[in-house]
């Protein structure tokens, strides 16, 4: 059984050390539409309120009962360290009653190994991770092993998605609702021809990320956009098509960040020369048609296989975490019934300690 609640969404599934998922249960939570964003006490209250229905939910879903589980797996962070409590505190209950190995999973590995709960592909692969939080580039050398090419030095690519949908008043979360917007435009050369955007870092070494100069650039467009609309006084009175081209314009800009970024990084993970060169996507904003088919016509052309999880894996999910303890129970990678919460926590060990947050519980 797989455990997250490291963010909004309240998830509980199970799944089979032969890869079949016996039951997948998602709530998102609705608390945090007013506000435009997630509020971390609001959301520790609605896990609280949410774990125990859930739990019953993908039991009764995959017809086994707890003690029937191998293993209980949970996101012990990084995340809101309120709702990692509250799923990390149910799995160690659990785990204690019925006498069941328990692991704390690192929220991002699960996101890491999603891809090998549905295709067989094999270590060392090269991994673009993209989510609300985070956005890395690391060569996945084996369970537990990353190394780190490249991160954001300001915001994570969802941010920015977030960010534009709410300058464009399309709501939250708004990855989905950005793309949904985009699909509306009709002529995407023209919309970034009308409305161009910075490629921060694009063109320079490395494979790191900037995405909060674009953020400013997007407001900015907006804000312009408004001006030169005759009766405009504020984005609702902007015309649909000019939101669409809005978005295809940020959607293609970020594709190209994207690509040009992991370009370098496929450079340096062939220097390793891995036996059977991959390049994966995962986390939320893989769940983006325009992004994947451009990530995949970036391996195409360096001689790499294109892996993404299905879109419903994509975005946080148990499946993700049930999965990420399986594989850590194989090498048995259990944890202590005193195991500790972290709200930070990075995946590669070279990561400095100022970006580790841990707390026992
Ligand atoms: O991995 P995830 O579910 O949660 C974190 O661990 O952060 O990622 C959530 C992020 C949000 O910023 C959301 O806007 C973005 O993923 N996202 C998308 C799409 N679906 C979700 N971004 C772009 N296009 C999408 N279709
Ligand atoms: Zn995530």
């Amino acid at each position: 059984m797989g455990i997250e609640t490291s963010c909004d969404e309240t998830a509980v599934a199970i799944v089979t050390g032969d890869k079949r998922i016996l039951s997948h249960q998602i709530l998102s939570q609705k608390e945090h539409e007013i506000y435009g964003g997630v509020v971390p006490e609001v959301a520790a209250r609605a896990h609280l309120h949410h774990i125990d229905h859930m739990v019953e939910a993908a039991l009764g879903e995959a017809g086994v009962s707890l003690p029937d589980l191998s293993g209980v797996a949970v996101t012990a962070g990084p995340g809101l360290i309120g709702g990692v409590m509250v799923g990390v505190m149910t799995a160690k209950a659990m785990a204690a009653v019925h006498d069941l190995p328990l692991v704390g999973v690192n929220h991002l590995e699960g996101h890491a190994l999603t891809v090998r709960l549905v295709e067989d592909v094999a270590f060392p692969y090269l991994l673009l991770l993209v989510s609300g939080g985070h956005c890395q580039l690391l060569v996945v050398e084996g369970v537990g092993a990353y190394r780190r090419l490249g991160t954001t030095i300001d915001d994570a690519v969802g941010e920015a998605f977030d960010k534009t949908a709410k300058l464009l008043g399309l709501g939250y979360p708004g990855g989905p609702a950005v793309e949904r917007a985009a699909a509306g435009c009709a002529d995407v050369k023209a919309a970034r021809k009308k409305f161009p955007l910075p490629l921060p870092l694009v063109g320079r070494e490395g494979c790191d990320f900037s995405f909060s100069g674009l953020k400013t650039a997007v407001r900015r467009m907006v804000e312009l956009r408004v001006q030169e609309t005759p009766g405009a006084k504020d984005v609702p009175g902007l015309p649909e098509d000019d939101i669409a081209a809005m978005c295809a314009s940020f959607q293609l800009t970020v594709a190209d960040i994207l690509c040009d970024r992991a370009g370098n990084a496929i450079a340096e993970y062939l220097k390793g020369d891995p036996a059977a060169p991959a390049l994966v996507v995962a986390g939320g904003v893989a769940a983006n048609k325009v992004l994947r088919a451009a990530l995949e016509g970036l391996a195409e052309k360096n001689g790499l296989r294109f892996v993404a999880p299905p879109v419903k894996l994509c975005t946080d999910n148990g499946a993700m975490i049930a999965w990420a303890g399986v594989e850590r129970l194989r090498l048995g990678l259990t944890d202590a019934p005193d195991f500790p919460v972290h709200a930070r926590w990075p995946l590669d060990p070279d990561a400095p300690v100022a970006s580790r947050k841990s707390e026992r519980i």
